[in-house]
């Protein structure tokens, strides 16, 4: 496994590995990996000749009110999952080298990014489009992976890869999730165990929502309301907010139908979780 620091090298490397015809598998992390990013790397591994994986805490994609400087870092585990994985290439990049001074070219995918997650946290897609279309353009994957527990990231990945003609394939993994069914997070870790065990929650308001749309139902707001209703009754648990939201725009529907995504976010303590389920139903 080779560790490489700047985005030069990096390049150089890949493009020589490419015109040999070898297929390039990418997987963007900022770290802290968990069986969820395990799941990237071995469907990339599975797919693709060379796998490659970025660790780098962006900066650009948290508000200053956030917790980047507080964001785990336990970069030797993440080395020692990345060898044991057979990933080929680490790339590990340093601020500086990612947003040098004079930087100012961002990329906004408009529409998509204000929505959901976008609204508590402002500009944190366009971090995220920017570094990713930066990586690609690096990297030059054949296939990159990201997580369907991101899935507003994913689907703003998507339309950026398919407004801006980026030759990569986007693929999406299944959620992973824990004991109780808690999808994981690099952030879990700042949870304490009760406040672990109000977590929960969320993947109970998502089975609820599923129960109430198999037996019939198709009204959104009832549906949000008896989620609301089921995690307000967590002491820890305080609702940023419960949508179900048309998957292609993310735009709130009344009545549920065709790609539907369900989409939570949530304050345990001070520690805030997302979860999702996408759907489709066909009337
Ligand atoms: O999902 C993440 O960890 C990040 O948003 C990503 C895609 C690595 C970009 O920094």
């Amino acid at each position: 496994m080779k560790i490489i620091k700047t985005p030069e090298t990096l390049s150089r490397y890949l493009k020589k590995l490419k015109s040999r015809g070898n297929s390039i598998g990418f997987i963007p992390t900022m770290g802290a990996l968990h069986e969820g990013h395990l799941s990237l790397i071995r469907a990339a591994r599975q797919e693709n000749k060379i796998t490659v994986v970025s660790i780098f805490v962006n900066p650009a994609q948290f508000s200053p009110k956030e917790d980047l400087k507080k964001y785990p870092r336990p970069l030797n585990k993440d080395l020692t999952f990345c060898r044991k994985e057979k990933v080929d290439y680490v790339f590990l990049p340093r601020a500086k080298d990612m947003y040098p001074e004079g930087f100012s070219t961002y990329t906004c995918v408009e529409g998509l990014s204000e929505r959901l997650c976008g609204r508590a946290r402002p500009g944190h897609f366009r971090g995220v489009a920017t570094i990713v279309l930066k990586f690609f353009n690096i990297i030059r994957p054949d296939t990159a992976y990201f997580g369907q527990k991101d899935a507003q990231q994913a689907i703003i990945i998507r339309r950026m890869v398919k407004d801006l003609n980026v030759p990569v394939k986007i693929k999406v993994m299944p959620t992973v999730r824990g004991e109780g069914g808690l999808a994981l997070s690099s952030r879990n870790i700042y949870m304490s165990a009760l406040e672990m065990q109000d977590s929960l929650v969320l993947f109970k308001a998502l089975n609820l929502a599923k129960v109430l749309i198999n037996g019939g139902l198709r009204n959104a707001s009832r549906i949000i309301s008896r989620m609301k209703e089921l995690i307000n009754r967590k002491q820890h648990a305080k609702i940023d907010f419960v949508a179900i939201v048309d998957a292609r725009d993310l735009k709130p529907l009344k009545t549920i139908s065709g790609d539907y995504l369900i989409a939570l976010a949530v304050r345990i303590g001070k520690t805030r979780l997302i979860d999702n389920f996408q759907g489709r139903l066909l009337i």
